[in-house]
């Protein structure tokens, strides 16, 4: 799957986002470096604080499935006007940066070009476990 083909499972799969308290969907698509996709969407909750974003939800499906190395994630959300694309929230970025600062993260609207960064970028100075 080419990063357009992972742009596009993002878009499609944010249908299925459980968003009944913000109304604000995201779909992820993450690949792995052996080509395996796992999607995930947010998923709301009436106890505000247990709801899960769709990143957290795409990796979760990885890891599980004993994916770790990790090549890129689409996020797909629908900004209000004049706004760019989400990106991933800081608890988002931390929980993928477990698995390596060098991941392609792709942020797209509901249509046209999607906008790359890196995840090191994203997150610098990054915590990680040789801080411990
Ligand atoms: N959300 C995500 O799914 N990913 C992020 O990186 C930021 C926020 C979700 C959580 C909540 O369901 C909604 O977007 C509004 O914050």
């Amino acid at each position: 799957m080419d990063d357009q083909a992972l742009v596009d499972a993002a878009r499609a799969v944010r249908a299925n986002a459980y968003a009944p308290y913000s109304g604000y969907r995201v779909g992820a698509a993450i690949r792995t470096k052996d080509g395996r996709v796992f999607l995930g969407v947010n998923m709301e909750n009436s106890a505000y604080p247990t709801c899960l974003c769709a990143e957290v939800n795409a990796l979760g499906s990885a890891v599980a499935a004993g994916a770790k190395e990790l090549d890129a994630i689409a996020v797909a959300t629908d900004p209000p006007d004049g706004r760019s694309p989400g990106a991933p929230c800081g608890n988002c970025r931390q929980a993928l940066s477990e698995f390596g600062l060098d991941l392609r993260v792709l942020l797209a609207g509901p249509t046209g070009t999607a906008v790359e960064h890196m995840l090191r970028d994203l997150l610098p100075h990054a915590f990680n476990a040789e801080d411990l």
